[in-house]
């Protein structure tokens, strides 16, 4: 191999480099893929199911037991906590669906308004700051608030506006060749994939096609490992498996009616459930409080400044002046309709619930190989990447202390990046010699190393990959009209796979 291999290489020098395509120059910073599997619980891998390239990845790299999620466990807040490390009182997305008092206005997930999401113009993520710095660009697919200008900011590689129905494969195919780019390859990729919350959600955290849903995406880390194989930047790339939140069983019979206790007229139900919040109308703030506070023993009520100090939830306009949360497999609706009531997983809880926690898994040259870490924060992620990709955190609310034991040779990584002369000299050498290896594969088709798993067809395996079979994201929401606050038809709300 190491002949021919030189033989080609000889050759293809002598009849003129240019006439070869040469495999693109890929950027020199540290590279970093981040995916989010949204909803994958961290126990998940633990079933006796099929999962070649889990089983890989984990050898190959770092598990944490678990990674804890941030109060209120919901999608765009955490999206919002990895990437910026700040709690969600911090950030400013503190639910799916929240009310700004300042704007008047309610989120429903489906906006790109920076307001939103940009914390009053304090807020930056990842990709935003990896990009001020020289030579480095970065990609996004589907990732909360990733469509969102920051500082009137996009990132430089995006599928654009969130759309469900760009298949996996499709995904990683634009994170592979915004690597290989020419002119401005990039060195930062966030993905994000619907399930399993999907699955979750709709028919619950232990079903079978949750199970499916596991394999699915364990075809889809084979699929990414092998793109890389093929692009021949594998062993360059450090990646991230993890998620948002997990996920428990819900039921119809474990359901809380806030109108038993409190009449709708009293106040605007912003958030329903797991952690309802209430915004009381004029006066009624007390009146709400005292009815809802002894009123079920599965629901926690809580005035805005009493909420817990470890859920580090209150100090935000948009967290409202009365939060209700149901315990662990409780729901809380408005009025109870058995035949609304359709889904049969959600998230939310009390974040200290450790199914609420996510998957965690991280290989490549950063990370230390075949270690069980002890579970860490999603704030803590943050400066782990920032870490990696060696530029300043921002401020922030995690800490690099409980995480940097997963990193390989930590304490050599600050020193890493003098060499780049170095390495910009042998860079051609490199080229030449990967272009030659590059073509002398594509020539003989086969690989020495076998691709991990077998990647598996996933429009065939799985019907639901891709977001596929339902309605588009932005039909999926209702409008939530603060003056027309009629709608309590829960299942509907829920019953679908959006980024809840
Ligand atoms: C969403 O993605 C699908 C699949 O790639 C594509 O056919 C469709 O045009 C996209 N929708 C929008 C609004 O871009
Ligand atoms: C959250 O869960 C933890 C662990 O179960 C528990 O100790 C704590 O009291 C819970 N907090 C609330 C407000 O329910
Ligand atoms: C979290 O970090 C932000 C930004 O540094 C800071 O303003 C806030 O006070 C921190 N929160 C806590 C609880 O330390
Ligand atoms: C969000 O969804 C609601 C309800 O469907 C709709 O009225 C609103 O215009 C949407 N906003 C955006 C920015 O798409
Ligand atoms: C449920 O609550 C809504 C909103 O308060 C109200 O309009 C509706 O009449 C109630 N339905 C029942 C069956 O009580």
């Amino acid at each position: 191999m190491a002949i021919v291999d030189f033989i080609f290489i000889s050759v293809a020098l002598l009849s003129g480099a240019q006439s070869i395509r040469m495999p693109s120059v890929i950027s020199d910073a540290p590279k970093l893929l981040l995916l989010s599997f949204d909803g994958f619980r961290y126990d998940y891998l633990d079933r006796p199911l099929l999962k070649p390239n889990f089983d890989f990845a984990i050898n190959k790299g770092v598990r944490a037991k678990y990674m804890k999620s941030t109060f209120a466990t919901k999608t765009d807040p955490n999206h919002m906590t990895m990437v910026t490390g700040l709690w969600e009182e911090s950030h400013g997305v503190v639910s799916n669906k929240m009310y700004d008092p300042k704007y008047r206005e309610i989120f429903w997930m489906n906006s790109s308004d920076p307001k939103w999401w940009d914390g009053d113009g304090k807020v930056e993520p990842i990709w935003i700051t990896n990009e001020r710095k020289e030579g480095r660009y970065s990609g996004v697919v589907n990732w909360p608030g990733g469509d969102v200008k920051y500082g009137g900011r996009l990132p430089t590689y995006s599928t654009g506006p969130y759309n469900r129905s760009i298949p996996y494969t499709d995904r990683i195919d634009a994170m592979v060749r915004w690597f290989l780019d020419d002119e401005k390859p990039m060195n930062l990729g966030l993905l994000f994939f619907e399930e399993p919350d999907r699955s979750g959600h709709l028919y619950g955290p232990d079903s079978a096609q949750v199970n499916d849903a596991i394999m699915m995406i364990d075809d889809t880390v084979g699929y990414l490992v092998s793109a890389l194989k093929e692009a021949d930047i594998y062993d360059k790339v450090n990646i991230i498996l993890t998620s948002d939140h997990g996920m428990v069983e819900v039921s119809p019979t474990r359901v809380i009616e806030l109108n038993r206790y409190i009449k709708p007229e009293w106040y605007i139900w912003v958030d329903d459930s797991p952690v309802s919040a209430i915004l009381p109308k004029r006066g009624k703030e007390e009146q709400i409080y005292k009815k809802l506070r002894s009123a079920h023993v599965r629901m926690k009520v809580f005035k805005k400044k009493d909420i817990p100090k470890q859920w580090h939830y209150r100090n935000n306009r948009r967290i409202m002046p009365i939060i209700a949360v149901a315990d662990d497999g409780w729901s809380i609706v408005q009025n109870f309709t058995q035949n609304t009531f359709t889904i049969k997983g959600n998230h939310g809880y009390n974040n200290s619930i450790i199914k609420m926690s996510a998957l965690f898994i991280a290989f490549g040259p950063a990370f230390e190989e075949g270690l069980t870490s002890k579970p860490f924060s999603n704030v803590d992620l943050y400066p782990l990447m920032c870490k990696i990709l060696d530029f300043e955190p921002r401020p922030n609310n995690g800490s690099l202390e409980t995480v940097k034991h997963i990193l390989f040779d930590y304490d050599s990584m600050a020193s890493k990046g003098t060499g780049i002369a170095v390495f910009c000299t042998l860079l051609l050498v490199v080229a030449l010699m990967a272009g030659g290896y590059y073509a002398w594969q594509r020539h003989y088709g086969h690989k020495e190393e076998p691709i991990v798993g077998e990647y598996v067809n996933l429009d065939e395996t799985n019907p639901q990959q891709g977001g596929g079979g339902g309605v588009p994201y932005e039909q999926q929401e209702q409008h939530l009209n603060l003056k027309n606050q009629t709608k309590a038809s829960y299942g509907q709300e829920h019953g679908y796979g959006g980024t809840q």
